[in-house]
């Protein structure tokens, strides 16, 4: 091959905008409720698929907040420059990759933190089709990553439901306590209906335990009988400890496997990733249409 040829196909591959070679999986990791370790979950669960496994990851944050950045701060070079996610999802050829910087981590790639999502909320309501405005603005950006994973909202509005239609998978973070299961019940009856209506391919990944007292033994143990009745499957093996290394590691702008390797966190969040890897793969293969209408006769 020429030297010309050479050089126009590296320049062909370092076009972000041209498709790759990878099929990524997408996962919306949602609930509506705030403080149950959603971001925890997408920084965490995100930079060990990258670092530990080598799968190329990308977090979207859709939460006007930026916790995302607040919580990986210290792995982001400075001077990168991206559109704001909120410009991309208003530009009807917005594409994704434009608000994507990479961190130091290899592997691992984020939308920066962007408090104008909270006016895109509001001005996508008046958009055609806009339940449909990421999905299209990830086109490409799925033939880049192994696996994309959205930080939702607390809520469910048009960003969470944009989340809910481009993925395929839903994690939900929920904590152990009566109250959850209500709110866990709420969201997959809303599942359901994004399933049958905007997303058939739509299904629950699973319910992931979060913030989780150990000293609450028994009770911690009656809700995990309750939610499998009604969840059954669909429960992660894997339980998020409490840890304030986690809350530590946040603060400091750090992956927590950087921050404290040997951490409950950090194990937790290891065995989280190597359960997350084999329950997506198992979905991808197959249609899944009925496993979120299930989940809701049974409630
Ligand atoms: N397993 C955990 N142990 C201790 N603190 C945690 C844990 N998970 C999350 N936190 C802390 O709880 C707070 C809320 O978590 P966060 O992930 O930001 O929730 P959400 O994104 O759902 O609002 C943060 O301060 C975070 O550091
Ligand atoms: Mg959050």
């Amino acid at each position: 091959m020429s030297l010309l040829k050479d050089r126009l196909k590296e320049m062909v591959v370092a076009d972000r905008h041209y498709p790759g070679e990878r099929e990524a999986q997408v996962i919306a990791i949602c609930s509506q409720k705030g403080g149950v370790g959603k971001t925890t979950t997408a920084v965490n669960l995100g930079t060990t698929l990258a670092e530990s496994h080598g799968l190329k990851v990308l977090v979207v944050d859709l939460d006007p907040q930026g916790h995302v950045e607040k919580s990986l701060g210290a792995v982001i070079p400075e001077g990168l420059e991206y559109t704001p996610i909120s410009a991309v999802l208003l530009d009807r050829r917005g594409d994704i990759l434009d608000a994507v910087i990479r961190s130091d981590l290899e592997n691992f790639y984020l939308t920066p933190g962007d408090k104008s999502l909270s006016d895109a909320e509001n001005s996508l309501a008046t958009k055609i089709g806009k339940e449909f405005i990421l999905k299209n603005a990830l086109r490409t950006a799925r033939t880049h990553f192994d696996y994309i994973l959205f930080d939702c909202p607390p809520s469910m509005g048009n960003l969470t439901v944009n989340a809910l239609v481009a993925a395929q998978h839903v994690l939900v973070p929920c904590e152990m306590s009566v109250l959850a299961f209500e709110g866990v019940s709420d969201l997959i009856d809303t599942l359901s209906q994004i399933n049958e209506r905007l997303n058939p391919d739509l299904d629950v990944l699973g319910v992931l335990f979060t913030r989780v007292d150990g000293r609450n033994l028994q009770m911690n143990e009656l809700i995990a009988e309750n939610m499998k009745k009604y969840f059954n499957g669909q429960i992660f093996d894997t339980r998020i400890a409490i840890n304030t290394a986690l809350n530590k590691a946040q603060l400091d702008g750090e992956p927590i496997f950087t921050f404290d390797r040997s951490s409950t966190g950090s194990l937790n969040y290891g065995s989280l990733a190597e359960e997350f890897i084999t329950r997506s793969n198992k979905l991808a293969g197959k249609n899944t249409r009925a496993k979120v209408r299930v989940a809701k006769s049974a409630s």
